[in-house]
């Protein structure tokens, strides 16, 4: 992730949240990730202990797991638990260029396997958010052609994935978000993608690109899976719990004064 270079302040502030939460005992480097992520998916997982794990990555996510409207950070909530664990992996292996979110990454996979097992359960149970950001809706049906033609065999009619394959759901993401991972895999930035996907957007230029991203943001999860009004707020979580995005905007108006 690249920050913006107006967060010099806002990073100073992360860079406190992952000093403050860097493990106390020396990290034992995990031999082999796949087996890692396998053993926990087969683990029967302890949502309480999942809630308190889900504490550090709430900073960035937000309690509710919603990520930011502006993309920036992804919606995790009602991911599969299996694309939860694949993007961890990921991330701790240096595939995602992602290096305010690496130690947290990192510390989850000391953690162990019943670990990331009550983590990634718990993230995926969190309901989805009701309105996220969409895009222009300017090029809805060369959008939704392109999607037909190439993405529905893997992520599905709906966007819904599929947990056996490590297919992402991706109906209800963040316009931005899902714009700016198409890109990434297209150019390879994200090296862990899957080698038919990036093929197939290859010839893709930015407008199709941007089309089938506003298709993507506008195909609805299942009901069940999204939460039932706008202001749902997660339980779990003290109603002032301060988020990285609340600090950088608390910090923005301090300098503004
Ligand atoms: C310092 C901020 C930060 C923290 C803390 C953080 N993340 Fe992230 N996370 C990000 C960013 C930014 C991205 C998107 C990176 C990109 O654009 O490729 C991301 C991406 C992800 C993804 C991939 C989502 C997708 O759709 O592919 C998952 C899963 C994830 N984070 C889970 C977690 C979990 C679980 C924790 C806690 C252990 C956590 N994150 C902590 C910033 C953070
Ligand atoms: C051959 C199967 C396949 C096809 C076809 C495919 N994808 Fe994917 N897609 C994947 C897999 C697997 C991943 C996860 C890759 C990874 O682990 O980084 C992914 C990841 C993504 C992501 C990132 C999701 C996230 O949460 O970070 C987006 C967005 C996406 N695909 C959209 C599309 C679109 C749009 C198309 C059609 C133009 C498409 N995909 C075609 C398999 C596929």
């Amino acid at each position: 992730m690249n920050l913006p270079s107006s967060a010099t302040k806002s990073s100073l502030v992360l860079a406190l949240f992952i000093l403050f939460s860097a493990p106390s005992g020396v990290l034992a480097e995990p031999k082999n990730l796949d087996e890692i992520v396998d053993k926990a998916l087969r683990l029967k997982p302890d949502l309480e202990n999942g809630k308190k794990l889900y504490r550090n990555c709430a900073l960035c996510h937000t309690p509710e797991g919603w990520g930011s409207p502006g993309g920036r950070f992804p919606q995790i909530a009602g991911q599969h638990q299996s694309v939860i664990l694949k993007q961890l992996a990921d991330i701790h292996d240096g595939n995602r260029d992602n290096p305010t979110m690496y130690p947290f990454s990192e510390r989850a996979f000391a953690q162990g396997a019943q670990a990331l097992a009550d983590l990634s359960a718990y993230v995926a149970r969190l309901p989805m958010v009701p309105n996220n950001t969409v895009g222009p809706g300017a090029d809805l049906e060369l959008g939704k052609k392109l999607y037909h033609d190439n993405c529905k065999k893997c992520h599905g009619a709906n966007g819904e994935g599929d947990p056996e394959e490590f297919y992402p759901r991706i109906a209800g993401q963040h316009f931005l978000y899902l714009l700016r991972q198409l890109e990434w895999i297209k150019i390879k930035k994200r090296r862990n993608a899957d080698e038919k996907m990036v093929k197939q957007i290859h010839g893709f230029d930015l407008k199709e690109l941007s089309a089938v991203a506003d298709y993507v943001s506008r195909l609805r999860p299942d009901k069940t899976l999204l939460a039932d009004h706008l202001d749902w707020r997660n339980p779990d979580f003290r109603r002032d719990f301060r988020t990285a995005q609340k600090a950088q905007r608390e910090l923005a108006e301090e300098g503004d004064k």
